[in-house]
């Protein structure tokens, strides 16, 4: 069922258009957010907009209405990464089983849809951003920063493996005709490109096929011109199961790339961050320690959104505490070049978080984003690494009121870990979120009340030091055995 309906478009609408103040239409925006912190985009969007959203069944995307005054607020939230303007929307798309009569409808839809307010607001969107002094020109894919790349290189590819998510861009490409219409730019010709992802296994065609058919019959109805990097607009095509949404891109690149200039090999998506700092709940004046800050993304995007507690971000490489000092004066100095004064409530440390220089009982609240075991450190080490942890962030957590908001993939001996830990810690609430492609935990932990060292808990035997003791034993008996 069509969820738009501004009427058929049978004259297409021309994208420049103007409108008049008094034009306010509401439309629906779509959001991709994090795996995982769909509700808790949710959440922010009724705090800010004070709308309800709707939380698609297709993990990582949220529906809202607005109405265009609100536009520029949509820009404001911290859990989404990209946003588009919704066209038009099918809970159950009758898809034919021959490619080809699918294919066929597909190209019939484009003059069917009801494009006129999506592209009104893509017009406003437009407007909002030069008015912004947003990036000007093309509207194409930037290139991320060489260490981000690393990153996504390791974790972004089993992503789409996981998912079994096809995107793909496909138009036939008339870049050479695109350079003419540069040298005329009074000719005024919009360039865009259709973008189709896919996912379910019932389809008869792929996603290149669908965006092809599509875009062709969109470039037909509008005469826009194709060209897969230099767009003005990117038409959306989803396609999950039976479910289909045609939207208009609003975003340039993720909103996600907002706080990181240096990055490092396992830099977490600020909006990640801002789901993982929003579970804790940061109240002012509260210690909120990072221990294993990395580039520090998640006490920055706290020291920028939750500005009334103090964070701490502390790391035991040098490469990392270098980052995160370099991240934080990026934005100090962002932020003094647009003329603010006021400084960002964080600070950086160099330690070891298996022994913090940090007093007993004085820390609100942790937050940290575990090695994994895959890109940094290893599956063996978190056997001792993380009941270590535990142990040092319960020594430092504030009896009775701490919490602890730890991401983790390696469930395993996150589990193991925490099982011993019954004295200390308590498991509230475990999000399960995927982290570029990796399914992994976000768990809330309280303190317990228990004062630290008259626990069971506070005694440390690693994993190590049974083997070795283990190993005497052995060696002893075989000593006896001969
Ligand atoms: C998954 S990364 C954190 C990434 C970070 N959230 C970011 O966005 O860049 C884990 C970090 O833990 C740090 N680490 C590992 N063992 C540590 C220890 N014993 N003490 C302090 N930091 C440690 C590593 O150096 C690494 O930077």
């Amino acid at each position: 069922m069509s969820l738009q309906g501004d009427g058929a478009a049978a004259e297409p609408p021309t994208a420049e258009m103007e409108s008049t103040a008094s034009d306010t239409i509401t439309v629906t925006i779509g959001a991709t957010v994090p795996t995982g912190f769909e509700h808790t985009a949710a959440e922010e969007v009724h705090e800010k907009i004070g709308v309800d959203a709707h939380v698609s069944k297709d993990r990582g995307r949220i529906y809202f209405p607005i109405t265009t005054d609100k536009l520029f607020q949509v820009h404001l939230l911290r859990s989404v990464d990209n946003l588009f303007v919704v066209v038009d929307e099918y809970d159950h798309y009758p898809f034919k089983e021959s490619k080809g009569e699918t294919l066929n409808e597909l190209q019939e839809l484009a003059s069917k849809l009801p494009w006129t307010n999506a592209l009104e607001v893509w017009r406003l969107n437009r407007t909002l951003k030069k008015k912004k002094g947003y990036r000007k020109g093309g509207n194409g894919p930037k290139l991320k920063p060489s260490s981000e790349t690393t990153e996504a290189d390791g974790e972004q590819e089993e992503a789409a493996v996981e998912s079994q998510t096809e995107v793909e861009s496909g138009m036939p490409d008339t870049s050479s005709t695109q350079d003419a219409v540069e040298a005329a730019p009074e000719a005024k010709v919009i360039r865009f490109r259709v973008t189709c992802s896919r996912a379910g296994d019932k389809h008869s065609f792929s996603s290149n096929e669908a965006a092809r058919d599509f875009g062709g019959a969109v470039q037909e109805f509008f005469q826009w011109k194709a060209d897969m990097t230099k767009f003005d607009i990117e038409v959306l095509l989803n396609i999950h199961n039976e479910e289909v949404v045609i939207g208009i891109a609003l975003t340039e690149e993720s909103l996600h790339r907002r706080n990181i200039s240096h990055f490092g090999p396992t830099t977490l998506r600020s909006t990640l961050c801002y789901g993982m700092l929003r579970l804790c709940k940061p109240q002012p004046s509260d210690i909120i320690l990072d221990p294993m800050c990395g580039t520090g993304a998640i006490p920055l995007e706290g020291a920028i959104e939750f500005n009334s507690s103090f964070y701490i971000a502390g790391d035991n490489n040098d490469m990392a505490v270098n980052r995160t000092v370099n991240n934080v004066c990026h934005i100090q100095k962002r932020r003094a070049d647009k003329g603010s004064a006021s400084g960002l409530p964080i600070d950086t440390v160099r330690w070891d978080l298996c022994s913090l220089p940090i007093r007993t009982s004085s820390v609100d609240v942790l937050i940290t984003d575990m090695p994994f075991g895959k890109r940094m450190g290893s599956k063996k080490k978190n056997w001792d690494l993380y009941p270590n942890c535990l142990r040092e962030m319960a020594r430092v957590c504030r009896p009775g009121s701490g919490k602890a908001v730890l991401l983790t993939q390696d469930k395993k001996c996150f589990s193991k870990a925490i099982s011993r830990m019954g004295g200390l810690w308590r498991k509230v609430h475990t999000v399960w979120v995927n982290v570029g492609g990796l399914h992994a935990g976000v768990y809330l932990l309280r303190r317990t009340g228990a004062v630290f060292g008259q626990t069971p808990e506070d005694i440390y035997e690693s994993r190590g030091t049974v083997n070795i003791q283990e190993e005497v034993k052995n060696e002893n008996e075989h000593v006896k055995s001969f």
